[in-house]
């Protein structure tokens, strides 16, 4: 099969998709930045001693000059002083604007060096090398990168800085999988789930009916499970490459699972909070009467048996749900948009979701 391919506006970035494939990143590197003669590696903390020497001997046995700088995956190291170590790292190391930065690591990873190599020299080369479910599925490709920022308030503002940066290249190498935590593993999923039912409702039955390999890690049905979803999130940015419009389906479940995220952040993860979202979700498009035959409760059983929650874990007011997203009356700014679906694979946005409607979602959720 070939494979997966996002057509931007400063040409095709292929999304490859296969076991062992750190061993060929020296090899796609130069062909997807035939100019580079130095990478800066910028690997995740997390795979240093397991993922990083397979990356960096495949890149030097294909004759290029390797610097390595490490990065934590934390979201208060997701900032604009440790994008200043990865720009001192480039400058110390005499990089050109034709080498190239090469991540290696999960979505914090990813963004933070995507944003370094968005803004060095006015932006050089960038490869996505991507080990976890989540960064392969979805933060690699698209071309988003950025940074966190203290808010004036205190607290963290989630990627207030940043810029487009296509990537040259992605390789998903599925056998990284294997070391990754059931957790981030199953947050992973999570936007699996949400992909195929924007887009490939024969997906979640393929999901469904191959879940004890998915689950077990196995790597025939991790392939098919990173390129399939790949493959819908790449056909969704080609279309709408700075989220002008259709991008914003892939939000579906991402309202209502931001607002559990902020309030509950100490006992939800983003994957588990958009889960909850995506079956509040389906109860809203039904509420909406856009799918009146939707069945939340198939969504989450879906979810549930790649074990993810379904319901919100604890009590909380649903008034501040509505704060946190932004659809009480004063912080709305008049506009209530939700992304819904009109039926399985056809999302689209609501402008003005009514009360009944959140309620409806927050109901199938427990809150
Ligand atoms: N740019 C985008 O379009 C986009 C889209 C979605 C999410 N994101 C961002 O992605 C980030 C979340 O990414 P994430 O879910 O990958 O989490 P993460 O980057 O925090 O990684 C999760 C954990 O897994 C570890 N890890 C990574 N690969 C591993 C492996 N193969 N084996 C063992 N451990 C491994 C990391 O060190 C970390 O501890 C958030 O900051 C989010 O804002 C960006």
């Amino acid at each position: 099969m070939a494979d997966p391919c996002v057509h931007g506006s400063r040409g095709d970035c292929a999304i490859s998709v296969r076991r062992g494939g750190l061993s060929v990143l020296g090899e796609g590197v130069r062909k997807a930045v035939p100019g580079a003669r130095v990478i800066m590696l910028a690997v995740d903390e997390g795979v240093r001693t397991r993922w990083a020497p397979a990356a960096h001997a495949s890149l030097e046995a294909a004759g290029l000059r390797v610097h390595v700088v490490p990065l934590q995956a934390d979201e208060n190291e997701k900032s604009i002083a440790a994008v200043e170590r990865v720009w001192a790292a480039m400058l110390q190391a005499g990089m050109q604007r034709g080498d190239a930065l090469v991540a290696l690591g999960g979505g914090i990873a990813g963004d933070l060096a995507g944003f370094a190599a968005a803004t060095f020299l006015r932006g050089i080369p960038l490869v996505m090398a991507p080990t976890t479910l989540l960064a392969m599925v979805d933060a690699s490709i698209g071309g988003k990168t950025a940074v966190n920022l203290p808010l004036p308030k205190g607290g963290l503002g989630k990627n207030l800085a940043g810029a487009f940066h296509a990537p040259s290249w992605v390789l998903c190498d599925v056998d990284t999988l294997a070391t990754l935590s059931d957790r981030d593993f199953r947050c992973g999923l999570a936007e699996c789930v949400k992909h195929a039912l924007i887009a490939d409702p024969a997906m979640l039955r393929w999901m469904r009916g191959t879940c004890a390999s998915i689950l077990a890690r196995e790597p025939v049905a991790l392939e098919e499970l990173v390129r399939r979803s790949v493959a819908i999130k790449a056909a969704v940015v080609s279309r709408d490459e700075f989220e002008c419009g259709e991008r914003a389906h892939l939000n579906l479940g991402h309202t209502f699972g931001h607002a559990l995220e902020s309030v509950l952040h100490d006992r939800l993860r983003h994957g588990e909070a958009v889960a909850i979202g995506l079956v509040a979700a389906v109860a809203a498009s039904r509420a909406a009467g856009w799918w009146p035959d939707a069945d939340p409760a198939e969504v989450a059983a879906a979810l549930a048996q790649v074990g993810l929650p379904t319901k919100v874990p604890t009590s909380v007011d649903r008034a501040t749900l509505n704060v946190a997203m932004g659809f009480d009356k004063k912080g709305s700014g008049g506009r209530r948009r939700l992304v819904l679906l009109r039926g399985p694979g056809q999302p689209a946005v609501l402008d003005d979701a009514t009360d009944a409607i959140v309620d409806a979602g927050w109901s199938a959720v427990g809150a």
